[in-house]
């Protein structure tokens, strides 16, 4: 089945007893067994719940992995990946991912040992000399970049990465299955905040990892069971129906996010624009022959620290919220939120300045939009 009809069954027919279109929300933490040494399949909701499983066969199938785990956020799904590492071990990592993500590599697992080796990875020759120092296990990749966007070749990458016998892990959040296949260009585990398009409604938190490899998927689901940060049922049920409809989401949000760069791109007090869809850019080359889609996620930099105050309170369509791609068109200001945790020298560094904001575009009127943004930046 193609993925357009495989997002549109998203939960169903996985119960046969009543034919339910919708799977079926199995609020239960434990299940009966027919008889000593029996299960149904399902014991306890911690290793295994009904409407969980719909979910994880279903995402599974979309990405083309060997199995999926769901869990209770973004950030859960990629402490569960990091798990999979030992004490010793190195992973290069792109180094202007979420910050909540540096923060996880940074504060948490490098103190258990894992050591996380930042570098630019759209720099393909700074990144192999990483890859291959002693002890490095795994490259993590974030395509595009939070904030602002830049798109490393994840092709190249996974090519050089298979030279030196290392994982590729790729967090496609911003682009999902959609737009980019990671394991069609080499890599071995995806990751994905799904409280974003994947959930696409901004009313549910959840995380979600697949692995190509079966091994690699078994041992993640044994660490999800292990540590126990599950997705709910009620949480699994509607990220199943925000399934069946992101490809049309996504096609909706990415028009009007083009629009919405090429009127910021022209706007006398707009001094920068961050969207990979920009042609001649480097993230537009690097995206161009691998994915079918660059996204509806923006950044951009306005003259002086005093309009960012202004669009910010003067908006009123476009909500000053963090997270990003729901339905409704949201409006961050990365140096202070998702980026506060990342000091400031670094932060300047990769441009993350106090000029800096990032919009995350809704299914709105594009005409309302405009407006919208007119009435702040004029
Ligand atoms: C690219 C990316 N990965 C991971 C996360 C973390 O996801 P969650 O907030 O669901 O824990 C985020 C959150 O913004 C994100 O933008």
């Amino acid at each position: 089945m193609e993925i357009n009809t495989l997002l549109a069954r998203a939960g169903t027919g996985f119960d046969p007893t009543t034919g339910a279109i919708s799977m079926p929300v199995y609020q239960c933490a434990t299940f009966a067994h027919p008889a000593l040494g029996q299960s149904t399949g399902f014991d306890y909701s911690r290793s295994a719940n009904p409407t969980r499983s719909a979910l994880e066969s279903t995402f599974a199938a979309i990405e083309g992995g060997a199995g999926a785990s769901a869990f209770a956020s973004g950030l859960a799904a990629i402490d569960a990946v990091l798990r999979l590492f030992a004490p010793g071990d190195k992973i290069v990592v792109t180094e202007d991912i979420y910050g909540g993500s540096v923060r996880l590599f940074e504060q948490f697992h490098k103190v258990c040992g894992i050591e996380p080796l930042f570098v630019d990875t759209t720099d393909l020759l700074a990144t192999e000399k990483l890859l291959a120092l002693d002890g490095v296990k795994a490259i993590f990749i974030e395509v595009p970049t939070n904030p602002l966007l830049k798109v490393a070749d994840v092709s190249a990458l996974a090519a050089i990465a298979k030279r030196h016998d290392r994982l590729v892990i790729v967090d496609n959040t911003f682009l999902t299955p959609v737009f980019f296949r990671p394991f069609e260009y080499g890599a071995d585990i995806t990751v994905y905040s799904a409280t974003k398009y994947i959930g696409g409604h901004n009313d549910v938190v959840a995380g979600l990892a697949v692995a190509k490899d079966k091994k690699i998927a078994e041992r993640i689901a044994y660490v999800q069971n292990a540590t126990g940060a599950i997705l709910g049922p009620q949480d699994s049920w509607l990220i199943l129906r925000g399934l069946k409809t992101l490809a049309l989401r996504l096609k909706v949000q990415e028009s009007n996010a083009k629009i919405i760069a090429d009127y910021l791109l022209g706007h006398k007090n707009v001094r920068k624009v961050y969207y990979p869809g920009i042609e001649g850019t480097q993230s537009h080359r690097n995206l161009r022959c691998t994915a079918s889609g660059y996204g509806a996620m923006l950044a951009f930099e306005v003259d002086d620290f005093s309009r960012v105050e202004r669009v910010l309170s003067g908006l009123k369509i476009i909500s000053f919220a963090e997270s990003l791609g729901g339905v409704e068109s949201l409006i961050t200001f990365p140096s202070r939120q998702t980026h506060a945790d990342i000091d400031e020298e670094t932060r300047e560094r990769l441009g993350i300045n106090d000029r800096l904001l990032r919009l995350s575009v809704g299914i709105e009127s594009i005409n309302d939009l405009l407006a919208d943004l007119a009435g702040v930046l004029d």
